[in-house]
Parts: C-alpha cells; sequence; structure tokens
C-alpha cells in the first residue's frame, strides 16, 4: 500500500538548543509524505511531492492536522496492563504486593495472547509506534508479544525478563533456563520483522551473582543487542541492591562489574545517583529512562535531567506502564515537564517533543529506522490534532505558534489527540476494540 499524506509535517534534525534554534527542525506547512513500501519516499511541500509521485496513488487528506514521526516509549511492562493504579506506598510494596503476583498469569499463554492484543492497541491509540517492553519471566511471554508485534509489522524491542531470586518461586527462573530461554527467543526473534530482542535481567535484587554472569555472557555473545534493566529508584531498592553485592562500589558499579554497561544499555529510572555512578553512565554511554509518571505515583524521587544532560549522559523518557498511569507520550512529558519545574529547571516544548521522537530513538540507537520523517526511514507516522477535545480546541484559538501547538499537546493531549496513526505505511489507528 502506497500512500500520499497531506497536512503540517514536524520532524527534528537534531536536539533543540532553545526556544529559536529553528534550525533543529524541519517544519512544512502545507507539507507532503509519501509512504511507499513501508518507507517514507519523500517529504516536502506538497506540490513538490505530488509532481514527483505515481498519480494513481492516494492521498489523504489531514490538513490541518499535524503530521509526526511515530512516538517512542523507551521503557513499559507488557504483563503489568492490569497493574496501573495498584494502590501501594512505594516500589517493592508494589511489586511484591500486586506485580509479582500478576505476572503470574503470563504462564498461560492465552491470557499472553490476550493480553498482547490489548497492548499493542492501546500503544496505537496513543501514537507510540515503538516500545522497548518487559515481558514476563516466561519465554511464553515473549512469544505471545513478538506475534502480537509481527502480525502488525511494528518495531518493537523486547526480552523475557530474567530473575531467580526475591520473588515468588513461580516467577523464578535459573541462571540455566535463564540463559537457555533468552537465547532461544533471541533466535527466534531478533530481526524477525522488524523485531528486536533486549536481554533483560529485571534489576539487581532479583538476579542472584550467577545470573548477572549470564547476562554478560548473553551481551557478550549478542554483542548488537539492548540490555534492559532498573536503576537507582527508590532508596530501599538501592540498599537492599548494595546489601546484595557488597563488593561493588554502588548500585551502577554492579551492572559495570556484569559487562552490562554501554551504548545499547538501557536503565529505567536512574532517579539517586552519586557523582562517580553518572560519571560512569557519561563514560559507557548508557542512557538513563526517566519514568515520570510512575516515579510520580510510587513516590520514587524526580530524575535530574539537567544534572545529567550536564554531565554528559545520555537522556529518554517513558511511561513504564504499570507503575506508571498512562500510556501516552504526552502525559509523560506533561509530568516529565512538571517534575523539572519543581527542579526549577524548564524545559521548552520543542525539546519534549524532540525526545518523545528523535531524541528516544537516539537513545536507543535507532534514529536511522525511526524517530523522524526522513526519506529512507521506516514509515511509523501520527497525526495530531491539537483542538481534539473542546477544552483543546478553546485554548488552540490563542495559540499562535508551533511551539504553543506542541506545549497544549503535551500540557492537554492524550488518546483523543492522535488522529491517524500508520505503522509501516499502513493506517493502524481503528475505533473497535481487540
Ligand atoms: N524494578 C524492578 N522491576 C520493576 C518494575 O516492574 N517496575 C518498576 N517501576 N520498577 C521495577
Ligand atoms: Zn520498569
Amino acid at each position: 500500500m502506497n500512500l500520499l499524506l497531506r497536512g503540517r509535517l514536524l520532524t527534528f534534525l537534531r536536539r533543540p538548543e532553545g526556544p529559536n534554534d529553528v534550525a533543529s527542525y524541519r517544519y512544512e506547512d502545507d507539507g507532503a509524505l509519501f509512504l511507499r513500501d513501508g518507507l517514507i519516499a519523500a517529504f516536502g511541500a506538497f506540490d513538490e511531492v505530488r509532481r514527483l509521485t505515481p498519480h494513481s496513488v492516494e492521498t489523504v487528506d489531514h490538513r490541518p492536522h499535524l503530521i509526526m514521526p511515530g512516538l517512542i516509549d523507551p521503557h513499559i511492562h507488557f504483563p503489568q496492563m492490569q497493574v496501573v493504579g495498584s494502590y501501594a506506598g512505594s516500589l517493592l510494596e508494589w511489586l511484591n504486593g500486586y506485580t509479582f503476583i500478576e505476572e503470574q498469569r503470563f504462564a498461560d499463554a492465552s491470557h499472553g495472547e490476550r493480553i498482547a492484543r490489548h497492548f499493542f492497541d492501546e500503544l496505537i491509540r496513543h501514537g507510540t509506534t515503538t516500545a522497548a517492553a518487559y515481558c514476563s519471566v516466561h519465554r511464553a511471554s515473549a512469544d505471545c508479544f513478538f506475534v502480537e508485534a509481527r502480525r502488525r509489522d511494528m518495531r518493537m524491542i523486547a526480552g523475557k525478563v530474567m530473575m531467580d531470586r526475591n520473588a515468588p518461586e513461580a516467577l523464578c527462573d535459573t541462571p540455566q533456563s535463564a540463559f537457555d530461554d533468552s537465547q532461544a527467543v533471541i533466535d527466534r526473534w531478533h530481526g524477525e520483522g522488524r523485531g528486536l530482542v533486549a536481554i533483560t535481567p529485571r534489576f539487581a535484587i532479583t538476579s542472584s551473582p550467577a545470573q548477572m554472569e549470564v547476562a554478560g555472557a548473553l551481551t557478550k555473545r549478542n554483542p548488537d543487542l539492548h540490555v534492559q534493566t532498573h536503576l537507582s529508584e527508590n532508596r530501599e531498592e538501592i540498599a537492599f541492591a548494595e546489601r546484595l553485592y557488597p563488593d561493588a562500589a554502588d548500585y551502577t558499579d554492579i551492572y559495570a562489574r556484569y559487562d552490562l554497561l554501554g551504548e545499547k544499555t538501557l536503565l529505567g529510572h536512574a532517579i539517586h545517583l552519586s557523582d562517580r555512578e553518572v560519571g560512569a553512565l557519561a563514560e559507557t554511554g548508557s542512557v538513563a529512562v526517566s519514568c515520570p509518571t510512575s516515579n510520580l505515583f510510587l513516590g520514587s524521587g524526580l530524575f535530574g535531567l539537567k544534572r545529567l544532560e550536564g554531565a554528559g549522559v545520555r537522556t529518554a523518557f517513558a511511561t513504564d506502564i504499570g507503575g506508571g498511569t498512562s500510556y501516552s507520550m504526552f502525559r509523560t512529558m506533561d509530568e516529565a515537564y512538571k517534575v523539572q519545574q519543581l527542579q526549577g529547571h524548564r524545559v521548552h516544548p520543542l525539546r519534549t517533543a524532540w525526545h518523545m521522537t528523535r531524541g528516544n530513538a537516539e537513545a536507543l540507537s535507532l534514529v536511522d529506522k525511526i524517530g523522524t520523517l526522513d526519506e529512507g526511514t521506516e514509515a511509523d507516522v501520527v497525526v495530531l490534532n491539537a483542538s481534539a477535545t473542546p477544552a483543546m480546541a478553546l485554548k488552540m484559538e490563542r495559540a499562535t505558534t508551533l511551539a504553543e501547538e506542541l506545549f497544549l499537546l503535551q500540557t492537554m493531549g492524550d488518546d483523543r489527540a492522535v488522529h491517524q496513526v500508520y505503522v509501516a505505511g499502513r493506517p493502524a489507528k481503528t475505533t473497535s476494540p481487540a
């Protein structure tokens, strides 16, 4: 299916360095995108792109909406859809009281299949076309995830969670089974369609030293894979992790000792870090993935964006469903904005719009494929309506600049502002349930 999309186009060329950094993005007021064979074949002014495309190609007129790259969520838990909104005082109570119970349901593949359908429906409804996801400890949960991602031809990263202690027996693997099952998931799904497998030790608390060795060995054996885990989310968690690994200098050093840091490593939360740890993240090119709705919901803490950026740490923003409370990257960046405001640091809407798209793609080392509207990249696209609700439409009457429109989408937007989504060049947002 080939399509010509007409509308206002916005894509980032690099990170915006301030409100007036117009050279950081490309904007076409009456633009067109030519989607051909799942890729973006042309980007430009409508008249020009129309002239270059065969006349038989169908045009979809999305004016006056804003067309942007599909949104990217670099930290989300597929088995936690039914955990969202669980009443807990803090992380460990939430994990033990709800999450480790819920995830046991994924031993049943039919449950995994059902949740996978809902999961991808929800992502698409919210304009998210790529995610880095945790499955459960069960190998079958990864199969359910990737079968559904493949069916929808989505660019997805996911891994079978490795966890062999400090959790219910039914949710624990062993170092050997974690190795065998992870490698089996890699062999079956990495590079299958648009699927990418991540090595996924849950966090230091639920992996024994022997299992961390296995995670390191898997990483050495599969060096192009992402590694995803959690780091320094909560003070009690940090103290527990450091007790379990007394030889490590700090929490970050636990992962360093097993060779798990690097440019493909995604560290969820990364809130309470010493200067030494910040330096280690910067030096290794590891990514600190902030999850603001989760951090506020669980009372975990405030992400130090300015400090981390100042030290040269790569950063990203994510939902962390089900600790997080919304699938929407708009809701996520709205909370990220408020978390920075509380620390006296104001983040401009050009910067937050970059984070949701190109910024998160750079953090995933996938910017050659996703996160922009560049020609030759994959045709994952969102069509946004900043007047989607009566209240938004009223406020939009006062928005006169692109930055004000983006800020309105961030502040008031959710799935209702996502008018259409194209995945690999095909319209994907429907109103029918899973
Ligand atoms: N740390 C270890 N596992 C989890 C999880 O599932 N969610 C969050 N927010 N933190 C974790
Ligand atoms: Zn998480």
